[in-house]
Formats: C-alpha cells, structure tokens, sequence
C-alpha cells in the first residue's frame, strides 16, 4: 500500500512538472529580463580572477601607513585642520603619545572631538589605522 502510495505521488509530480514545462514555458526574452531582474548588484573580483571587465577591487593585504594618510589622514593632519596634530609634528605628537600609543590608537578608532572615527576611513583596518600614526609621527 505504501509503495502504491509512493507510486502515485511520484506520477502526480511527473505530471504536475509537465503541465508547469508546457503552461510557465518563458519565451527567451522573458528569461533574459528575469535573469537580468535578478542578477547581483555587484561581485567581488579578486587579483587574478578573470572577470570579464575592468577591475573595480583588487584585494592586496593591508595599506602602508603613508598610503592610508594619503588616502584619509592628510585632509586634516597635513595643515593641522581642528587642532590636528600635524604630520612630522614631534612635539605634538609626543604629547599625544604620552599616554600610551594603544590608548593613542582607541582615540583614532572612536574619534576624538573634532577626530572622527577611524579618520572616516571606514573600512581600514586597526593594523592599517595603526600604520598611519606611526607614519604621521614619525615613531
Ligand atoms: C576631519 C579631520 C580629520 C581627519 C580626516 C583625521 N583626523 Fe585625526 N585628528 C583630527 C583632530 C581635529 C584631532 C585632534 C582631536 C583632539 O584632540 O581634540 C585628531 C587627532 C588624532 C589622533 C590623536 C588622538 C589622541 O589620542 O590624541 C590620532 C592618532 C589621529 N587623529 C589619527 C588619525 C588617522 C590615522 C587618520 C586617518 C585614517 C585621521 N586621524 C584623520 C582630525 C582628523
């Protein structure tokens, strides 16, 4: 009785997926503009991949200090915007440095009054955010 039963749902479903093949049959048109509703808004491409375009993103391991001082820092820390201590400032960046450099490192990471977090390079990483101190003050 249980393979009768078997058998005839195993019938049900080969007839319900013809009726679905032969009714929701798309035309090509229609599934290019479904594959094309439906498809990513982006993909990752990684160094080496061949990705049939341009490269937007290219993953190559942590930022310089100098290239994420360049890139986030140099805004405010070259002229010393806000209070900011300068690049190359010894003296000022001593003081800052006084209390400890992890101590130093939370305040860029948190931000510090006019300091906003992590420079407003969001996506650095501590290692990087970290690099760019020591370039700054030359420690
Ligand atoms: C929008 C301007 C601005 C940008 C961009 C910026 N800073 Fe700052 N930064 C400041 C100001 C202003 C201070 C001084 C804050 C204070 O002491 O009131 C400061 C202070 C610091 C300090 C000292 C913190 C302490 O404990 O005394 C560090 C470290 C620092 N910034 C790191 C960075 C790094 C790294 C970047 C880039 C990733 C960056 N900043 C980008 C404005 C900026």
């Amino acid at each position: 009785m249980k393979m009768l039963q078997a058998m005839m749902l195993f019938v049900a479903t080969l007839v319900m997926a013809q009726a679905n093949a032969s009714t929701d049959a798309l035309t090509d048109a229609q599934a290019e503009k479904i594959r094309d509703r439906i498809k990513p808004i982006a993909e990752v491409c990684v160094q080496g991949d061949d990705c049939g375009g341009p490269v937007v993103a290219v993953v190559t391991g942590p930022r310089s200090g100098e290239a994420v001082y360049a890139a986030a820092c140099t805004t405010c820390h070259a002229a010393g915007v806000a209070g900011a201590p300068k690049k190359g400032d010894v003296a000022a960046w001593d003081k800052r440095l006084a209390k400890g450099f992890d101590a130093t490192l939370a305040n860029a990471i948190n931000g510090l009054n006019a300091m906003p977090a992590k420079g407003l390079c969001m996506d650095c990483s501590d290692d990087e955010l970290t690099a760019a101190i020591k370039f700054m003050s030359g420690k």
